[in-house]
């Protein structure tokens, strides 16, 4: 019989402002009401990036029908934003490689807004000039990815104010109680905070909102941002805007390298690949903290083989590093085999981690000559 402590230990938690315990993605499917991905839609991403194609996008919102559009050779877009409250790490750049990938694959334009209001609301100790500072640092960091100039749209809340014009509008339209109960607002929570919903929903709507014309978008997101998407469904038809619904995928949650488990926040730092980390700090890292699903000896480990389903250096190889599947369904069997041994797992990751930030790091540089083709200000 299973314990009322057991039973507890599944109850998780998926808001825009909390995600905690161990998350059942199915039961979310049905709770959120979304659609899980199908084959036929997978087909169509087989030239994508490992996150599409591998099953870490699990759910969507009406992605058919922006593909459905894009065959008959209507306008798509793709938008996804940035809430700016820290540097960014590699789990961060999830949704960005997802839209850089359907960029290169559909060329369609790429609208990316960063919140720096939204992380001032929320964060209780982040300043106004911290705010702004993370979000002109992540946006160099957005560039560096590759995505194409005179395609790609980055605004920021506190620099690109005209925003405000149209979240103004929205705002007209969303009830207090919507917000409360789609948002899970408390009374303790201050103004800005309630209001930034209206905020994020015009960030959705913005591509037809600066494109004047009427076309479906699509919001690669983590699912935690799902109840934004489903307001932002809603208000899209009112009568004030008559706009198309967005579309979305969204995305389960990255394993830090501590593996599941929720980190506290002195094992942050310790638990991420900074996009600012160098070779050294990675190799440690990734030596001392990796999560390892293999055996406590290495007769054990030769004898039993290792696990990579819940091993992080496996994980991360197969969302990010090893778009390859042949090497990388080689690096699977050897590791289940036992002929793979952790250490040697993690050598190919560190190899490879490192080999990414170094292009990173010289991109994010070269970045700042050309934020005026990316950004738009006035
Ligand atoms: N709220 C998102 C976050 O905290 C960032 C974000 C801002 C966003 N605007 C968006 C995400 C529009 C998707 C679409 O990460």
């Amino acid at each position: 019989m299973r314990t009322s402590k057991e039973a507890k230990k599944e109850v998780f938690k998926v808001t825009p402002w909390e995600v905690s315990g161990k998350i059942d993605y199915e039961k979310l499917v049905k709770q959120f009401g979304t659609t899980p991905i199908s084959e036929k839609i997978r087909e169509k991403l087989k030239e994508c990036h490992p996150l599409l194609r591998r099953g870490i996008y699990f759910s969507h919102r009406e992605f058919d029908k922006w593909l459905d559009a894009y065959e008959k050779g209507k306008l798509v877009s793709v938008i996804t934003g940035r809430g700016p409250s820290e540097k960014m790490h590699l789990g961060h750049l999830v949704p960005f490689l997802v839209a850089k990938s359907l960029q290169d694959r559909f060329n369609c334009d790429v609208f990316i807004p960063i919140s720096d209001d939204e992380k001032f609301f929320v964060k209780e100790n982040l300043t106004y000039e911290q705010s702004i500072e993370y979000a002109k640092d992540n946006i160099l960091d957005l560039i560096a990815l590759g995505f194409k100039p005179g395609k790609t749209f980055i605004f920021q809340d506190f620099a690109y104010t005209d925003i405000y014009k149209f979240a103004a509008q929205i705002a007209k339209r969303i009830t207090y109680s919507t917000a409360k109960a789609v948002f899970g607002l408390k009374p303790e929570n201050n103004v800005g905070w309630s209001f930034y919903p209206a905020m994020q929903a015009a960030h959705i709507l913005f591509p037809q909102y600066y494109t004047k014309q009427k076309h479906i978008s699509v919001v690669p997101v983590g699912i935690d941002q799902d109840p934004f998407i489903r307001l932002t469904r809603d208000i899209a038809e009112h009568k004030d805007f008559n706009l198309e619904k967005p579309a979305a995928l969204h995305a389960k949650f990255i394993p830090s390298l501590y593996g599941q488990a929720k980190m506290s926040a002195s094992e942050q730092s310790e638990g991420v690949i900074w996009l600012s980390d160098s070779e050294k700090e990675v190799e440690r890292k990734i030596k001392k903290h990796a999560f390892s699903g293999g055996q406590p000896t290495l007769e054990e480990q030769r004898r039993k083989g290792g696990n990579p389903d819940i091993d992080v250096s496996f994980q991360y190889l197969k969302m990010f590093f090893e778009p390859d599947d042949n090497k990388l369904k080689k690096i699977e069997e050897d590791y289940r085999s036992g002929k793979l041994l952790t250490g040697e797992l993690k050598d190919i990751l560190i190899q490879k981690v490192n080999s990414f930030l170094k292009e990173h790091q010289k991109r994010k540089e070269q970045a700042r000559k050309v934020v005026g083709n990316f950004v738009i200000e006035k």
